[in-house]
């Protein structure tokens, strides 16, 4: 049986790592953050992921699954993914590789002859090669593969164990053999297996996401329309999805699009493109980045309608800091940007979010959180849907109108039950619907 590392043990990595003790490898995932290593080591997840810490709580009982921080605890494995983040650079829109290249050269020199690196980072088309280059350098007995990972946050363990396809990029028969190994169990299930170049590989991820982003935009970008000419979005979404070429999903309405992923994917793919001399194919996304964007200032428009330009001693209740719901990812989220926005304008905000709290408070200190949903509408003016957790669905609009001071919802994911929102009273309003 292959023994494996994984590289970095954030959302990726740690799901990667359980994922693949669970189908019977010894893993030893590596990350250079003691405190994290130390949870991870007692079965417990530094972060909200569902499914996951029962997953690695069975795994590391096993004893098949270990967490370090020291490097020298992989030379004896086979293969050794990378699972390290590709954040935006501070000062330009392209990807940050210190992470990946750091880890590369950790591995590198302590890979035993015959190994394979295997990227799972999302990265700008062209690392892989480069990459190589390096590897051929430091230790030419060990080869690189890459392997995009296309999981959702809140999904996670679902989408590493019964992925929809798995695309690898190789250089030789060998390398796709050892993965086949690896994903042995997946390939009996069913799932499709696709060899690429390593270049391809790189893109189909983020092309991947770039198709996501524009789908989210482009249905933005109706909801704009739909608001111009007196439509409703929701309906024009439902209509055009039943259409199968089209599909429903993806096509919801609102605030747009945030996370670790697709918002500095597609900015990287533009910086990308433009280093390759071909910025014109990509100009395209520059836009889908301004409707996402300006989906963001909209809702703020609309408070100002409701409310008035000057929100100064204006109560707003926010629902929802995580940048989708069943996470606790904060990581460029349309909700929290939006309340930050709305305290810069002077209005007093309130933010409720089921699992996401601290790490909203880990990055914007200075605005209010609580954990209980009446504290955060007490003598509300306003109340935002932002984050469409499903506890929110749940709320009994006529059982908490008397705690607010206005009976007025936003509903910023078009997730709600307009109806019943309306027929207890409630003014609704909500991007995209008239
Ligand atoms: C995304 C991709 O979906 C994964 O396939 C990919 O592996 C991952 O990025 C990655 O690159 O690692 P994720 O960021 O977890 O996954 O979240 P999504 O479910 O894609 O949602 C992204 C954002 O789009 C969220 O803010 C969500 O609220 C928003 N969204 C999604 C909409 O505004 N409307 C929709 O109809 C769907």
């Amino acid at each position: 049986m292959l023994k494996l590392s994984v590289i970095g043990t954030g959302y990726l990595g740690a799901t990667h790592a359980a994922a693949m003790s669970s189908l019977g490898f010894e893993v030893v995932g590596v990350d250079i953050d003691p405190k994290k290593i130390e949870l991870l080591s007692q079965g417990k997840v530094p972060f909200f992921e569902p499914g996951l810490g029962e997953l690695l709580a069975a795994e590391i009982k096993s004893q098949r699954l270990k967490f370090t921080t020291d490097f020298s605890q992989i030379s004896d494995c086979d293969v050794h993914f990378i699972c390290v983040g590709t954040p935006q650079r501070s000062d330009s829109l392209a990807a940050d590789l210190t992470y990946v290249d750091t880890s590369v050269a950790s591995v590198a020199p302590r890979a035993k002859a015959g190994s394979l690196i295997v990227g799972k980072s999302t990265v700008p088309v062209g690392t892989a090669n480069r990459l190589a280059d390096v590897l051929r350098g430091a230790n030419e007995k060990v080869e690189l593969a890459w392997n995009p990972e296309f999981l959702r946050e809140g999904f996670a363990v679902e989408d590493t164990l019964r992925p929809n396809r798995l695309v690898v990029g190789v250089t030789s028969d060998r390398a796709e053999e050892i993965l086949k190994e690896v994903y042995a169990s997946l390939l009996k299930d069913g799932v499709p297996w696709i060899r690429a170049d390593l270049p391809t590989a790189e893109l189909v991820k983020v092309a991947a996401n770039s198709f996501l982003a524009t789908k989210i935009s482009f249905i933005n970008a109706m909801a704009e329309i739909c608001e111009a000419a007196g439509g409703d979005v929701t309906v024009l979404a439902r209509a055009i999805g039943y259409d199968p070429r089209i599909g429903s999903r993806f096509l919801q309405a609102g605030i747009g699009f945030g996370g670790g992923c697709l918002p500095k994917d597609i900015r990287a793919f533009m910086a990308r493109s433009e280093e390759l001399g071909a910025r014109q194919s990509l100009e395209f996304l520059r836009e889908i980045d301004s409707i996402n964007l300006r989906a963001r200032a909209r809702v703020i428009d609309l408070v100002k309608v409701e409310l008035g330009q000057d929100l100064k001693g204006k109560r707003i209740a926010v629902w929802g800091a995580a940048f989708k719901p069943d996470s606790d990812d904060v990581r460029d989220s349309p909700a929290l940007d939006i309340a930050v926005e709305l305290g810069k304008a002077g209005a007093s905000v309130r933010v409720h979010d089921p699992k996401a709290i601290e790490p909203a408070r880990a990055r914007f200190a200075h605005l209010d959180f609580t954990e209980s949903i009446e504290s955060c509408i007490a003598g509300a003016d306003v109340i935002l849907h932002l984050t469409e957790w499903k506890i929110y669905r749940e709320i009994n609009p006529v059982a908490i109108k008397s705690q607010v001071n206005q009976a007025i919802v936003i509903d910023g994911r078009n997730s709600l039950d307009k109806e019943l929102w309306v027929r207890a009273g409630w003014k609704f309003r909500a991007p995209g619907r008239a």
